[in-house]
């Protein structure tokens, strides 16, 4: 097996720099679309054959150095208890929003083993498929980020009804929290167990909070988890979007690897978190829209920056978006590739 991205996140002496993306598996793909024309989304999560296709796909197409397990950051909300649909144009939908001290107690610390059997015997099978080629990555959210999923019932804009909890019921805020925290590590050790080799924490929307409330509402919580996940000995990513103005905190997290979005330089970001972790990112995902040496460019200079940092994973500073050229990804994983550390 390839293992130049585990080498890099333990900080260990790589030949290359390693890349993979985040949503790497997804709409941009027509083998994608392909799979997803005769299933809806859920259905495609729940079921680990299909699963493990999608899975596979970048990784034969882009010559990525990492695969990311095939599901969502809210699966594990429906064993909580919750109602989740995926709407093609607004995104994914929890009917019931949990904004009541007696709606966080009706919810359930699942097993996860036993209710989301379909994500273990996905990564069962990924391990297998996977043997002779890279490793498997597997994630959840941060409990932040699934608190706002539950509390506003969606995709928001402004994050109030989350921001109304957290300043006028912080006792709930933190009694979901805890909850959440509760699932998130169980359902990661399990992914580990099951055969996960790395895993990342995807902190979407810890960036909508001050730094002051950051500290107190969302990273006690993930780095309980962290300390907790640690005891597996498996490679732990946080990505944190929109982190500049928390970064200090992010540091001390404990997570190995720590992914970065694309408004802040990566420079300023590795001056911020030191010699001694791990950055991963940070192309702005509308940079595959620009021509290919100007891609190139932006490619270099990140690498080029990334140069200082005790290790470096390329990566996007967010998802792939699903208009972006297959080709241009091509082209930038073949990039990262030629002009990464040691070339
Ligand atoms: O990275 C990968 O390739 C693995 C698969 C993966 C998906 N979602 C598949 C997906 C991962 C790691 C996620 C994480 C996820 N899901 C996050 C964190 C990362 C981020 O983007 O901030 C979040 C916030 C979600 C929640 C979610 N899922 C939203 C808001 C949406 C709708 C918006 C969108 O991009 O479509 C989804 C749907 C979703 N998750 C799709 C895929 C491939 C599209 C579903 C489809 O096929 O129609």
């Amino acid at each position: 097996m390839n293992d130049t991205f585990l080498r890099a996140c333990r900080g260990e002496e790589v030949d290359y720099t390693p890349v993979w993306l985040m949503r790497q598996a997804g709409r941009y793909l027509p083998e994608y679309q392909a799979v997803r024309a005769h299933v809806d989304f859920l259905t495609l999560c729940k079921n680990p054959k299909l699963a493990a296709e999608v899975t596979l796909q970048p990784v034969d197409i882009l010559g990525v150095d990492a695969a990311i397990l095939f599901s969502d950051i809210l699966i594990p909300l429906e064993p909580m208890g919750m109602r989740l649909e995926f709407s093609e144009k607004e995104g994914p939908i929890l009917s019931e929003p949990v904004r009541s001290k007696s709606a966080v107690e009706r919810l359930i610390i699942p097993d996860v083993e036993e209710d989301l059997p379909f994500v273990f015997d996905t990564i069962r099978i990924l391990r297998k498929e996977l043997e002779h080629k890279v490793p498997l990555i597997g994630f959840a959210g941060a409990p932040f980020t699934l608190a706002t999923y539950m509390i506003e019932g969606g995709t928001s804009k402004n994050f109030l009804n989350t921001k109304k909890l957290m300043f006028q019921n912080s006792a709930v805020f933190s009694y979901l929290m805890e909850k959440i925290t509760d699932t998130v590590t169980a359902y990661l050790l399990s992914q580990i167990k099951a055969g996960a080799q790395a895993v990342q924490i995807f902190d979407s929307w810890a960036g909508i909070l001050t730094p002051v409330d950051y500290r107190k509402f969302a990273f006690p919580f993930v780095k309980k988890a962290i300390l907790e996940l640690k005891k597996a000995g498996v490679p732990i990513i946080y990505f944190v979007n929109n982190c500049a103005g928390i970064l200090k905190e992010v540091r001390q997290s404990g997570a190995d690897v720590i992914g970065i979005d694309w408004r802040i330089d990566i420079a300023d970001a590795i001056k911020k978190l030191g010699k001694k972790i791990v950055v991963q990112g940070n192309l702005d995902p509308c940079a595959l829209f620009l021509p290919k040496e100007k891609l190139e460019e932006r490619v270099k200079d990140i690498l080029w920056k990334g140069g200082a940092a005790k290790n470096h994973i390329f990566n996007l500073g967010h998802g792939i978006l699903p208009q972006t050229p297959v080709e241009n990804v091509i082209a930038m994983v073949e990039a990262v590739h030629t002009y990464g550390r040691n070339a």
